[in-house]
């Protein structure tokens, strides 16, 4: 075993972190990104390898987790259903005491959680959620990490979570696998999420797994969640895994896109995200997603930098 495998943690979901676990990785990404900005060379992962699963599609996912790992020294296995023996009914178990024997750290983007929660069950080695039905973490991770940046001082210990407090996140649209864990966030961190889906596409605060039920408020009208808001963001109609379900959603979702009158309804200085891909006109108009609130760019380049600080932790524990 090697070292720092005696404390081996996963990160499945968001809630797997505590508070004060999020603010060491907040500040360790700053770190690592001004680095990386600064072409300063990182290696501290020089001799490890990252298995990266995909069952589902991926350009931001695949892309950071990959450049992240060769930045820092290590070397990626790209993995997916067509084109390993996981599309012909290898038993997840089997597939994760293979796998763990021969890498480092293993990133996984699949259908059910319940499939995640098998692999990282009969894993020897650390198990990442690269994205299920139920939840995105690394998502969320990069898009706090961006609202710090845009609108937190740091201090001499980096970015006080405290700012978080308070703080309202508007959700426009469906009640999925990032909604679920914006509910995580806020329930951990103490800010509110004001949520607004068209009927039949609620959150479930049992499937978002938490207990608290006074971090998320529930809007009948887009507009009304996006009020007062610090943060207004939304995603896709339809998520990966229900394309059966694109033409009822498509009329469903028709008054759930972000738009300049939302933008307007929200705090002055609100910041706009979304995960991406994004479709201009479905979610968000143009307006919005191209215009001086967005920080989209900024959001998908953080998927890196954070997950670097993620897989540093997960490897080598607290640096310093
Ligand atoms: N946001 C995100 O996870 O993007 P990809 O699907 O491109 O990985
Ligand atoms: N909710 C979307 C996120 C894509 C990054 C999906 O699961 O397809």
């Amino acid at each position: 075993m090697k070292p720092g495998y005696s404390l081996m943690k996963h990160y499945l979901q968001f809630k797997d972190f505590r508070a004060e676990e999020y603010a060491y990785l907040f500040e360790r990404a700053r770190i690592i990104k001004s680095r990386f900005k600064n072409y300063e060379r990182y290696t501290p992962l020089s001799d490890r390898t990252l298995a990266m699963i995909f069952e589902k599609a991926s350009t931001r996912t695949r892309v950071s987790f990959e450049a992240g790992m060769y930045q820092m020294g290590g070397s990626v296995v790209h993995l997916t259903t067509g084109d390993s023996q996981l599309g012909r009914s290898e038993p997840i178990e089997d597939s994760a005491r293979v796998i763990s024997r021969m890498v480092d750290l293993v990133m996984i983007r699949t259908f059910g959680q319940d499939k995640l929660n098998r692999f990282a069950a009969h894993s020897r080695v650390p198990v990442i959620n690269g994205l299920t039905n139920e939840f995105h973490p690394c998502q969320i991770l990069a898009d706090l990490f961006t609202y710090l940046e845009h609108r937190a001082p740091v201090g001499a210990k980096g970015y006080d979570l405290d700012c978080l407090k308070g703080k309202v996140v508007a959700w426009v649209g469906d009640g999925n696998n990032m909604a679920n864990t914006w509910l995580q966030a806020a329930e951990i961190l103490g800010f509110t999420v004001h949520v607004s889906t068209p009927s039949g596409y609620e959150v479930d605060a049992k499937v978002a797994g938490i207990s608290n039920p006074d971090c998320f408020k529930v809007f009948k009208n887009p507009l009304d969640a996006c009020r007062g808001a610090h943060l207004v963001t939304t995603d896709v109609w339809t998520s990966m895994g229900y394309e059966a379900e694109n033409e009822a959603r498509l009329k469903a979702f028709a008054d759930w896109c972000v738009d300049a009158e939302m933008m307007a309804a929200a705090q002055p200085d609100a910041l706009f995200m979304h995960c991406l891909p994004a479709h201009r006109g479905e979610e968000v108009t143009a307006e919005v997603i191209d215009g001086p609130q967005s920080v989209v760019w900024d959001e998908a380049e953080n998927r890196m930098h954070v997950q670097k600080a993620l897989m540093e932790y997960l490897l080598l524990g607290r640096i310093g």
